[in-house]
């Protein structure tokens, strides 16, 4: 089931344009990233889609429409109520049940997802941030919604809290709901999500899954006038997992350590001299730190 369709979206403040033209599709049971440096458009976007900012022009659409209040069944930490310091979280998860007029009070069940169950009867006030945090986390379970919207949940923790945090997002997609998470962090979201929209300057720079897009191999495209024999040296070859025909030239997945001058070398060894030979890099995940490198 589509969960959301993003279409042509576009948001200014000014002559700034935070969001420009974007077209997303998120799928039940996805962890999509959207993935950008700071001030790319993240926080804006999740803020129209969840209703608190307007857009200039464009649309979204959530669970193909099928229910009347879909923002019912959406958990937000940008929404989240301010926990109060003397009560514990308990008491905290209460008050946002109430808030929410959710029926489940599954608090146990929310806690230990959120690893704050030994904690529950601390007073918030006494919670480090990464605890802070978790129980902000829990507060989004209140009233079991099938999307959740995480906009940097770990801005600020330490490598621990970053860790605690980046399990509890994981184990709650295990439970089968959508999450949608904003980061500008690359290592994040190739840890935990699933799919991957990049956006720089409001627009989308690529989408898909974090597979393709984020971990794609090095690739190898090759040619030779001798095509067979080019052919059984590369599928013998163990740094190659994979040949194909791509018109006149083999595009090879290759290994990391793969040489491109050991294999030209090799290759005229038995006599075969490349007609054609380029290498690709990790294009996307280049491109990505190279603006990431800019915006810092
Ligand atoms: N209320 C506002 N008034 C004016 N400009 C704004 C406002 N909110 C956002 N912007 C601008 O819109 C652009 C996108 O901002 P946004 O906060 O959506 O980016 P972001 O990707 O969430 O960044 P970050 O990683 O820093 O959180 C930026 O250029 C920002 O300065
Ligand atoms: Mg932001």
């Amino acid at each position: 089931m589509n969960v959301l369709q993003i279409k042509d979206l576009s948001k200014a403040y000014g002559h700034i344009k935070a969001v420009s033209n974007l077209n997303l599709n998120i799928e039940a049971g996805q962890i999509y990233g959207i993935l950008g440096p700071n001030g790319s458009g993240k926080t804006t976007t999740l803020g129209m889609i969840t209703g608190i900012l307007q857009s200039d022009s464009g649309s979204y659409t959530w669970f193909e429409n099928q229910h009347q209040n879909p923002l019912k069944r959406i958990g937000t930490i940008l929404e989240t109520p301010n926990f109060f310091p003397y009560l514990n979280a308990d008491e905290n998860l209460e008050i946002v049940r109430h808030i929410k007029g959710a029926e489940n009070k599954n608090f146990d069940e929310i806690l230990t997802s959120v690893n704050l169950i030994n904690r529950r009867k601390s007073k918030f006030s006494s919670y480090s941030l990464g605890m802070k945090q978790r129980l902000a986390i829990a507060a989004t379970l209140v009233g079991d919604p099938d999307v959740l919207i995480f906009d940097e949940p770990t801005n600020g923790l330490d490598p621990q809290g970053i860790a605690d945090v980046r399990k509890t997002l994981t184990d709650i997609a295990a439970s089968g709901r959508t999450v949608i998470l904003a980061s500008h962090i690359l290592d994040e979201v190739e840890k935990i999500c699933t799919h991957v929209a990049i956006i720089k300057y409001g627009e989308l720079l690529a989408t898909g899954s974090v597979g393709s897009i984020l971990s794609s191999d090095k690739t190898v495209e090759v040619a030779a006038t001798n095509e067979a024999a080019l052919e059984n040296w590369l599928r013998a070859n163990p740094k190659i997992n994979s040949v194909s025909k791509d018109g006149f030239f083999f595009t090879c997945m290759v290994q990391e350590d793969f040489e491109v001058e050991e294999m030209s070398r090799a290759l005229g060894h038995i006599q075969i001299f490349p007609t054609h030979l380029v290498v690709k890099k990790k294009k996307l995940e280049e491109e990505f730190l190279q603006i990431i490198s800019k915006a810092n």
